[in-house]
């Protein structure tokens, strides 16, 4: 843990929407009287039918429920667009910033509107209604939240797949959501680099479980050919054109669902994690506003994709229903140099920066003269998100972007909590390198041991969250069974987040990874069984395992063993090709970083791999190896030891 402690600068603190004694009010409040407080913030957002009824939830395993505002009704999009129009309606609600510099585009909220209505009219032109589901798969382009927002003004449930998943993946989640509508692009830019999503998407819809698609919508993105089924493909551009720009937005409930986000669990496949409009948009603006104290006018940047929950809650949802100016990046920190993050944040004097440590890490390994190249006075706030931050890479933040006076918001949450939970305040938070510090309002955390027991005062254990909030997730899309299972019967009465966390004396929180099966890859989720299935799929191997390692830049690595079928050989080329195979599987960003080959594995008598040996071997810690005696066969862990691959 560091010992640095960075006090709140006063002309942030002076300035801020929260300061220490209101998030200390606010903080109470709402945890002592949560219907109290959610009832009055609930109005940050415009209802079509007020709610009378705020919370209404139990977290019994036996009769789970999750409910918020739950009589009330709405519509996402029009909170998003039309409520603006009267006062923004010609402010830039989002900047485009192209893979290539020298593309940008300023999108009004009039604007912005009225596409999201022809491309909504044209969806409803398609047979999509209240409840259908539509399969996302875009790269960072306007066209991605114009097809989120004309979704939510129909009331149709969208579930973005992120772009860098193979067809193998985007063809397992339109199964899964049943998905009318697959909407894509010719291609996506990256990095100057193509990479043919049409293509994908027609192998993945070509898949023999895939049968719920009635139309590809394609948008033309590079101009590049492509193939086309006249009965089924259909080009955005057309569809719009074709369509009326006036497209009432659909009264739903708050209750009724908004999207579904696929994400890893320790168990091979994804789930899909629903969450509903209300709540979720209530949290998602709230959070954003306070955590980024977001003002009127400021230029906010989060680096993620949409493909991501942080794309939808703080580049779409949160910022647009604050009628904030949202930057979405087509591209990648690295193109055309490692200046290209600070070069974009002096071209559209960039406000409120939120990245992820492992474009920190990537890019302070580039020194910081690719900081220095750029005028970054005008950021003010900078954010973090989706793994813990090492406190060397906050210190660079801090000292080299924030040039020593932009606090940094280290943002704990998942794609099951909707939005942010932990995080300092800018105005009224102490900042620890490495800390997410303390909770957002209405959030109360708590730390047990493995037998469920809660723990006090400073010490580590799993961190559940004690209460429900209104933007927590409300089932797995088809498998509510399965959602209560994950999340709520492992400790009785608290929501399970699967990530270990340390309180110190100051009551702030320091995530320390997960603890189950999940390893987290450059801020990517993945189930180790995910790709473990890949691997077992390859005709030559009969058995993999799979754990995370840790690495400079990425967090953490991955580290494959695998036993080959008895007739095959290991060979160099096999290890190419199995490396291949994952990509192909699952996408890029599952690709073994080391595959040892491993002609036995250590298992129980019962035959149960033990993973935490595993781990250390790869980890080379394997003169900790604990105890080993009820491994079936002892012997397999000095050959692993033997053959385990250099990092
Ligand atoms: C990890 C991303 C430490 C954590 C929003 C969590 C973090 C998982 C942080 C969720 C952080 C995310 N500090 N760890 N600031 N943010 N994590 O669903 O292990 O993609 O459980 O949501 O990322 O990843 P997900």
């Amino acid at each position: 843990m560091s010992a640095n402690v960075y006090p709140v600068p006063d002309d942030i603190a002076k300035n801020a929407l929260i300061d220490k004694s209101k998030y200390d009010a606010m903080y109470k409040q709402s945890i002592e009287d949560p219907e109290g407080f959610w009832g009055e913030h609930g109005k940050r957002i415009d209802w079509i039918k007020p709610y009378s009824t705020v919370k209404n939830v139990s977290y019994d395993a036996n009769d789970l429920y999750i409910k918020w505002y739950e009589d009330g009704t709405l519509n996402v999009s029009a909170n998003c667009l039309d409520r603006h129009l009267e006062k923004r309606g010609d402010q830039t609600a989002i900047i485009f910033e192209g893979d290539d510099p020298s593309v940008s585009e300023y999108i009004t909220y009039r604007d912005l509107h009225e596409r999201t209505c022809r491309f909504a009219n044209a969806l409803k032109s398609m047979g999509v209604g209240k409840g259908d589901r539509v399969v996302i798969y875009l790269p960072m382009i306007p066209e991605a939240s114009v097809a989120m927002l004309a979704c939510a003004r129909i009331g149709a449930i969208h579930s973005i797949v992120f772009g860098g998943f193979s067809p193998e993946a985007l063809a397992g989640r339109v199964e899964d959501c049943g998905a009318k509508v697959v909407i894509t692009s010719d291609e996506g830019l990256r990095g100057g680099r193509a990479v043919p999503l049409k293509r994908n998407a027609d192998e993945a819809l070509s898949h023999p479980g895939v049968k719920s698609v009635e139309k590809l919508v394609v948008v033309k993105r590079t101009g590049k050919d492509v193939a086309w089924n006249d009965a089924r493909d259909v080009w955005y551009h057309e569809a719009c054109a074709a369509a009326s720009p006036d497209c009432p937005p659909t009264e739903v409930n708050a209750e009724d669902p908004l999207f579904v986000l696929y994400t890893s669990g320790s168990t091979g496949k994804p789930k899909g994690v629903l969450h509903t409009s209300g709540g979720y948009l209530v949290y998602a603006s709230m959070t954003h506003e306070y955590v980024f104290d977001y003002h009127d006018g400021d230029i906010y940047w989060c680096t993620a994709d949409v493909g991501w929950v942080t794309g939808h809650s703080y580049i779409v949802y949160g910022p647009l229903a604050n009628g904030a100016t949202t930057l979405m990046f087509e591209g990648v920190p690295s193109y055309p140099d490692a200046s290209r993050f600070w070069q974009v944040c002096e071209k559209h004097k960039v406000n409120i920066f939120y990245t992820a440590p492992t474009a920190i890490r990537a890019l302070m390994r580039e020194g910081e003269s690719w900081v220095k190249k750029a005028d970054l006075s005008s950021l003010r706030i900078l954010g973090s998100v989706g793994e813990p931050i090492n406190p060397e890479a906050w210190e660079w933040y801090y000292e080299h972007v924030g040039n020593r006076n932009c606090p940094i918001v280290d943002t704990w949450w998942q794609t099951e909590t909707g939005g942010i939970l932990i995080s300092p305040l800018p105005g009224a938070t102490d900042l620890k390198p490495g800390s997410a510090t303390l909770p957002f309002f209405g959030i109360e955390p708590g730390l047990l041991d493995n037998e469920g027991n809660e723990l006090t005062g400073a010490t580590d254990g799993n961190l559940v969250i004690k209460d429900s909030w209104p933007g927590q997730m409300r089932t797995v899309y088809g498998d509510h069974e399965r959602f209560i299972q994950t999340y709520f019967s492992t400790f009785a009465n608290a929501y399970t987040t699967g990530d270990g966390a340390r309180r110190d004396d100051d009551g702030y929180y320091w995530i320390t990874g997960r603890v189950d099966d999940v390893i987290n890859v450059s801020g990517h989720r993945m189930g180790t069984a995910e790709v473990e299935s890949a691997l077992v799929a390859h005709p030559k191997v009969a058995e993999a395992a799979v754990v995370g390692v840790p690495h400079d830049i990425k967090g953490q690595g991955i580290y494959a063993y695998v036993t080959l079928n008895a007739d095959e050989e290991p060979t160099e080329e096999l290890r190419v090709e199995l490396v291949k195979w994952v990509r192909k599987e699952i996408g890029p960003i599952a690709s073994p970083d080391y595959l040892q080959w491993s002609p036995g594995l250590p298992k129980t008598r019962s035959g149960k791999i033990m993973r935490r040996i595993l781990r250390k071997i790869a980890a080379n810690e394997y003169d900790q190896l604990g105890d080993t005696s009820t491994l079936a066969d002892p012997g397999v862990v000095d050959d692993l030891i033997d053959n385990r691959q250099n990092r």
